[in-house]
């Protein structure tokens, strides 16, 4: 028996139980954080395998069988986490050809996997195409014409879905709002009708379907439901907007418990959307990424000490921004824990802040934590998405270890970088 910490969205987090081994700390699955902590040192972002699965298992008991859901590999695009969850039977939303590169390292088909990215280049969309995926989604204009060469030069047509800008808030913060009018991504409705003219003027392009992408860590159903509302009403102005119009990708975005709020229901979500799909013979395509993943991490870090100044009390960890850049660059407010069973004493509030030489380097600010000494370990949750793959090498520090928990089983899936590895690529002058 034991009991899950309620810091961390999933389960797969818990504390032992006390009177047994590693009572009262973290857990990851059947594995303590300290024994991971001992084998591979930290900062170490841990992953949970049931975490994960259960969260596929949850958007497809929602959206059912027939709904193509395509993993946002950017939000974590470890090979082993990409194996996983098409083990799950998901595809991947994918945003480069490097994230085409790693779907071919992993061996792992394109087949059920749209292609999007703001700006795509010539070698990217080829790529693209010959991994066959399921269609393009359009951003702008300019990519008619690119992706029209692509389908000369390959001889194939190539299904397009076009991104939609409908204008519709939500609710989240400024840097990942993607679906207002005066953010880049997208086709206006108003220039829509004009976009879809050439795209079924282009002998290469077929129209395959509307993709919309609201923006990230969103709590509520109606956004959604407006979002497809006002597709429904571009597509209904003309029957050219729908003609070979067969899935709608409602884009990805679900948002998970972390700070103020809880997740988003995604099977309210799916309750909404279906029926009004089912009566227009539109595939629903999913995008998500943090929903997947990100209550399936934690970053597990080290405290390296403390000092008081200015009224504030500062823990200093061994994670910093480069690890974990989310607090800085968004305010998020991930759940932070000690590992060990909390220390007796009265909780302070305190600022948990990295090695690196700025300011903006904090992983928590005025948070209310039990007494913390150096060597402490800590557990940051929520960690799972947006961790590890935007994390830097900033400060030349070197990224951190993965590790995949399966049951009793941790794995390694990323060895810590090597300090070689940091400046490998640099070219010395004075070296000949
Ligand atoms: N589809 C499109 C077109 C996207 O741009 C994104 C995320 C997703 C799907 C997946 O979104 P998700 O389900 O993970 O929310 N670095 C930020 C998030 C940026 C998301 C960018 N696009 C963060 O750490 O919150």
């Amino acid at each position: 028996m034991t009991t899950p910490c309620p810091e961390s969205g999933s389960t797969a987090f818990h504390r032992g139980h006390p009177g047994a081994v590693g009572a009262g700390e973290v857990w990851c699955e059947g594995v303590r954080l300290t024994e991971l902590v001992d084998r591979f040192g930290t900062p170490l972002y841990v992953y949970s395998g049931a975490a994960i699965d259960d969260r596929a298992a949850r958007l497809r008991a929602a959206f059912g069988e027939d709904a193509v859901i395509c993993y946002a590999v950017k939000a974590n695009s470890n090979l082993s986490l990409l194996r996983r969850l098409a083990a799950q039977g998901l595809g991947f939303d994918l945003v480069s050809g490097g994230e085409i590169e790693r779907l071919a390292a992993a061996n792992l088909s394109a087949a059920q996997g749209v292609f999007a990215g703001v700006g795509k280049e010539p070698w990217e969309i080829e790529a693209a195409v010959a991994a066959g995926i399921l269609f393009f989604n359009v951003e702008s204009e300019h990519e008619l014409p690119l992706l029209a060469a692509a389908a000369r030069a390959t001889g194939r047509t190539i299904p397009v879905a076009l991104r939609l800008n409908p204008n519709v808030a939500a609710g989240t913060h400024a840097y990942i709002t993607t679906g207002k009018s005066e953010n880049k991504f997208g086709i206006a409705l108003a220039r829509a009708a004009e976009v879809v003219r050439a795209i079924v003027d282009e002998p290469g392009l077929e129209l395959r379907g509307y993709h919309v992408h609201l923006g990230s860590q969103l709590r509520s159903v109606q956004p959604y439901v407006d979002a497809l509302d006002r597709v429904a009403a571009f597509a209904d102005a003309d029957p050219r907007h729908r003609d070979g119009v067969t899935h709608y990708d409602l884009g990805g975005g679900f948002g998970i418990s972390y700070g103020e709020g809880l997740e988003l229901d995604v099977a309210a979500v799916a309750e909404q959307l279906l029926p009004r799909l089912e009566d227009r013979g539109w595939t629903p395509v999913l995008e998500p990424g943090r929903y997947l993943v990100g209550d399936a991490g934690v970053l597990v870090t080290r405290v390296l000490g403390g000092k008081q100044q200015g009224g504030t009390e500062f823990v200093l960890v061994d994670a910093a921004m480069n690890d974990l850049l989310r607090p800085a660059l968004y305010q998020a407010d991930h759940p932070i824990a000690p590992v060990a069973p909390a220390r007796a004493g009265p909780s302070r509030r305190v600022d948990v802040v990295g090695p690196v030489c700025e300011t903006g380097d904090f992983l928590a600010r005025g948070r209310e934590l039990p007494p913390l000494a150096a060597g402490d370990l800590l557990a940051v949750f929520g960690a799972g998405a947006y961790g590890a793959s935007m994390a830097s090498n900033y400060n030349s520090r070197r990224r951190p270890a993965e590790v995949l928990v399966d049951g009793g089983t941790a794995r390694l899936i990323r060895r810590r970088e090597s300090f070689t590895q940091l400046f490998q690529n640099e070219v010395d002058l004075d070296e000949d």
